[in-house]
């Protein structure tokens, strides 16, 4: 019998569950992360790696401990960390949604100060994710192209920097879940913020948009207060090869304000619109 499987007879009690994720206390202050099985061995691998970097790097975050295997499923344990996402907190505490937004941004300004170190190079994410997705092909090449000819960097980009992997807790807000982290440039990372708060994942209805968009804008304001000039004058920038990527995985909330932002962002770059 597998070694794994017996010694596991304890998963824990349930906590919160994520897009690719379960999470239960498994007691002297830690907890269990355990993966659907369709994340792969190399986004686990990554989030330990880059937790531990990040931690390391002095940004606030809880490093992984262990890789843990529970019941055949794959885990990662962590310390457990007290308090709830910005999300539930932002539900909680809405008149407060601003000063909390404004935390997060300055969070992700100094979180660039990092270098990326060993992570995988963000412009051969975003130039994989594009060659993947759906645009045609003429315009794939112009973006992959246009993408070259943006600025190396090396920072540290979380790559899922939402409301939902930030976590209010006594010692202050901390970042978590790094499975989609990079080496790369910090407007990449803040236009996808953008993205994810206006186009992500969750309620789409017409009140809760006018509030994404205007979050977007709060987060964005954040970042750039938090950040060198040399790294602001780029996101616009980098708006339309981020968009681009984004298009492979995204879910289809809010499309036809989705398709304007990408269009605006290709036109003014230059380059071709996406037919449709
Ligand atoms: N170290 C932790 N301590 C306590 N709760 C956590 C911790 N890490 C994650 N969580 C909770 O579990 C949820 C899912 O975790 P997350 O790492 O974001 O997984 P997913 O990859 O599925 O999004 C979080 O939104 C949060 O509520
Ligand atoms: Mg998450």
């Amino acid at each position: 019998m597998d070694k794994r499987t017996t010694s596991a007879s304890n998963t824990g009690s349930y906590i919160a569950r994520g897009a690719s994720a379960e999470l239960f206390d498994v007691g002297n202050a830690q907890v269990l992360k355990l993966f659907r099985d369709s994340v792969s061995d190399e986004m686990i691998a990554r989030e330990i790696e880059a937790s531990i970097h990040a931690e390391t790097s002095g940004v606030p975050t809880a490093a992984a401990f262990a890789r843990q295997d529970r019941h055949g499923r794959r885990g990662i344990v962590y310390p457990r960390l007290e308090g709830a996402t910005v999300m539930d907190w932002v539900r909680r505490n809405p008149m407060r949604a601003g000063w909390a937004i404004d935390q997060m941004g300055a969070i992700h300004g100094a979180m660039h100060r990092a270098r990326g170190g060993t992570l995988r190079p963000l412009k051969q994410v975003l130039a994989t994710d594009i060659a993947y997705g759906p645009a045609p092909v003429p315009l794939q090449r112009a973006a992959i192209a246009y993408l070259e000819t943006l600025p190396d960097w090396d920072a540290l980009i979380h790559g899922d920097f939402h409301l939902g992997n930030i976590m209010m807790t006594p010692q202050g807000m901390k970042v978590i879940d790094w499975s989609k982290a990079a080496a790369g440039h910090p407007a990449a990372d803040a236009v996808r913020s953008e993205m994810l708060m206006r186009f992500g994942i969750g309620p789409a209805d017409w009140v809760t948009n006018l509030w994404r968009d205007w979050a977007a804008g709060r987060l964005r304001r954040g970042w750039l207060t938090a950040s060198p000039d040399m790294v602001v004058r780029d996101i616009d920038a980098w708006r339309p090869v981020v968009a681009l990527a984004w298009l492979r995985a995204r879910e289809a909330g809010r499309t036809p304000a989705f398709m304007r932002y990408l269009d605006r962002a290709l036109a003014q770059a230059g380059l071709p619109q996406l037919d449709r």
